[in-house]
This record gives structure tokens, sequence and C-alpha cells, in this order.
């Protein structure tokens, strides 16, 4: 069986990665290079709880997927000999103010009440734990099992897996036109001529709504990372102002992120920069002496809802992958799984039925 994926990010590959595994014959059609989209762009924060998702189908999705990652990542970096950085490292809220404070110690409770773990820290042991902390933190809720991955380690890792099992990679190719018969998938149209396949993927990201109509659109998010060492951060901190992620190695503190639905607009702003900037200020203040390395930006796939897009389409032998919005890092493993099992075994589990296209048309009655 031939498989074809538009979009050569973690979702996509990860879900090629599947179907090669599984004695697929897989093409990724990829506009630029693999992996160096959206998923290179992302932080890698592995966070339902420091997220703080409502309790419900889409935090089961993602709990389900944290739990997945370690088996994920270890496979992976045994296929390709690649650290992908991965670091339970844990994640602590701050709280700026009173009502933050009350809302992570609620957000703690009901968590609890689901078995997650989280417990808040006062003010004065976290004083004890940095050098320096922003004067208005009062405490902070810690989520011990949110984690993180080098999401560019983890981009390189699945390219290398691509390239050396045999998953044909079509990159610097435009995928313009999805080629139907009678309602059923028969071939993709590209720059480079037409691949015909017995089932489509589209993995686009933010770009999806290219190829069908799935109410997905970008909305931006800017970056910045700086030099620490280990003295400066234990963990991932992730407050209203800014999240703040040390890499395993302490080469790196990836500073995220601001939020805009500006389209495609490219490029770093003043306004975006400050607002990270700001945030470290405000988090750990001596940390603005550090050296800057890098600024960024990227286009995170989001739905009204905000809920992913998965499953069938209207086309037979036609699937899609996207609107993981700020989750696609941590959702690729459970993603891989549910399309797997969709395409191969045809079934359509709880999360596939929850977040098909459908709600869309349900809601307007169409
Ligand atoms: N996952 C964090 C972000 O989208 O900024």
């Amino acid at each position: 069986m031939k498989g074809i994926i538009i979009g050569g990010g973690i979702i996509g590959l990860s879900l090629a990665r599947e179907l090669n595994k599984n004695g697929y014959d897989v093409t990724v059609i990829e506009l630029l290079r693999v992996g160096r989209g959206a998923s290179w762009t992302a932080g890698g924060m592995l966070a339902p709880q420091a997220e703080g998702l409502e309790p419900g189908t889409f935090l089961d999705f993602c709990i389900e997927s944290r739990e997945m990652y370690e088996t994920f990542v270890k496979t992976l970096e045994r296929e390709t000999d690649i650290d992908v950085g991965y670091w339970k490292c844990g994640i602590l809220c701050p709280a700026f103010s009173e009502e933050e404070e009350k809302e992570l110690k609620k957000r703690i409770q009901v968590y609890s009440e689901l078995g997650l773990t989280g417990k808040w820290i006062d003010r004065e042991a976290l004083e004890g734990r940095y050098r320096s902390l922003g004067e208005e933190i009062r405490g902070g809720a810690l989520f011990p099992d949110d984690a993180q991955v080098d999401n560019r380690l983890l981009m390189t890792a699945l390219e290398k897996y691509a390239r050396s099992r045999g998953i044909q990679l079509l990159e610097f190719t435009e995928a313009s036109e999805i080629i139907e018969e009678n309602g059923k998938f028969e071939a993709v149209r590209t720059s480079k001529g037409i691949v015909e396949g017995d089932f489509c993927v589209i993995a686009a990201g933010a770009w999806s709504e290219h190829f069908i109509k799935c109410h997905v659109f970008p909305i931006k998010g800017e970056m910045a990372a700086i030099d620490i060492s280990p003295q400066d951060i234990d963990r991932v901190i992730f407050g209203s102002k800014a999240y703040l992620i040390p890499r395993k190695d302490y080469k790196r503190l990836v500073i995220g992120a601001t939020e805009e639905m500006v389209g495609f607009k490219d490029g770093n702003t003043v306004k975006g920069i400050l607002q990270l900037f700001n945030g470290l200020k405000d988090t750990l203040p001596n940390l603005i002496n550090n050296t800057i390395q890098e600024t960024w930006f990227g286009y995170r796939p989001a739905t009204p809802d905000l809920l992913p897009v998965l499953g069938k389409t209207e086309i037979e032998n036609l699937y899609i992958a996207t609107g993981h919005y700020r989750n696609g890092i941590l959702l690729a493993p459970i993603t891989a799984r549910v399309m797997f099992d969709l395409i191969d075994k045809g079934i359509e589990n709880h999360y596939i039925k929850e977040f098909s296209l459908n709600r869309f048309k349900a809601n307007k009655n169409e």
C-alpha cells in the first residue's frame, strides 16, 4: 500500500514512521526541507497541566500522549542514535498576582481529582532555589509530570529515520491539487509532477486549508533564545508573561511566546521581542544580562474551537491530521497512533470521533 503525506512536520513525519514500521510505502511531500516549519520553531514543552487544559477529552488526549513520550523518544533514539533532549523536568507556573495564585491553586485541586499531580511552592522556597526572582512572584504551581523535548533534535531524528528507512521525501515540492475521481482519492498534483497513492493524509499544519476546507488558520508566535548556565534555572518556568525552557544540556534558554492573529505575516517585531524579554525580566531578573542567541517566529495551526482536526474527509482515502495549535509536539505520538489505527484497521476511536471535521458541519447545520 502506498501512502502520501502532505507536510513534513512533526505530525507528518511521526505518522510516516508509524506507517513505514508497518510495511507501508510512504512519500512525504514538503514545500521546504522536512522538519523546518512550525515543528522547528516550537518550544517543545510537553505541558498539558502547565497549559491549564480543562478536564475533558482533549486533556485526556494530551495526557495519554505525554505518557507515550518516553517510549516514543527512546525508541527513536535507538533507531537514529540521536539524543533528542527529552527531559521530565517538571514545569513551574509562577503566580504574579493574588488572582493567578487562586487560579493555580484551584487548578492543582481540579487536576488532583483526576489523579494528576501538582503542588504549590511558596515564594520563600522559590527564593532559595533561584539567584533572583521577580518581585511580583507569590509562589508557583509545580506540575512534576510535565516535561520537554528539544523539538529541533526531535525533527533531526525523525528526518534521519525517514532518510535511512526508505521513506521518500519530496522536499522543496509544492503540492497544488488533490486529484479525486468519483469521490475517491487518486493522486496529488505537485510542482514535480503527479504523485499517485492509495491514500493521502493532509498534515500541513497552518497551511492545511490550502488543500481542503478544514477551518485551520495560523496563530503567529515569536520566540527568542539566550545563553544560560545550570545555576540560572532548574526546570521549565511557564508564567502568564512568558515561558522559559532551559534545554537539558544548558546550552540554551528558549523564551516564548507571543500569540497574534496576523495571518502569515513574517518577521520578528520590537513589540514581540519586548514582550518576551519583559516576561524574562519579571520572572528571573538577573538573566537579562545573558547573551541573546537567536530570535525567530512560527505559525501554530489553530481551529475555531482550538482542537485538532483528525480523521476522514469527504473524499474516500483522503485523511487529515492537523490543527494541533499549541500542542503539536506533545501530540505527535498519539496522533500517529490513532491515525495509523484508522488508516490500517479502520478504527475510529473516541478521539478521532471527537476531533473529526464533521463537528464544524454539525455546528452549522450544514
Ligand atoms: N506550546 C507553546 C506555544 O505554542 O507557544
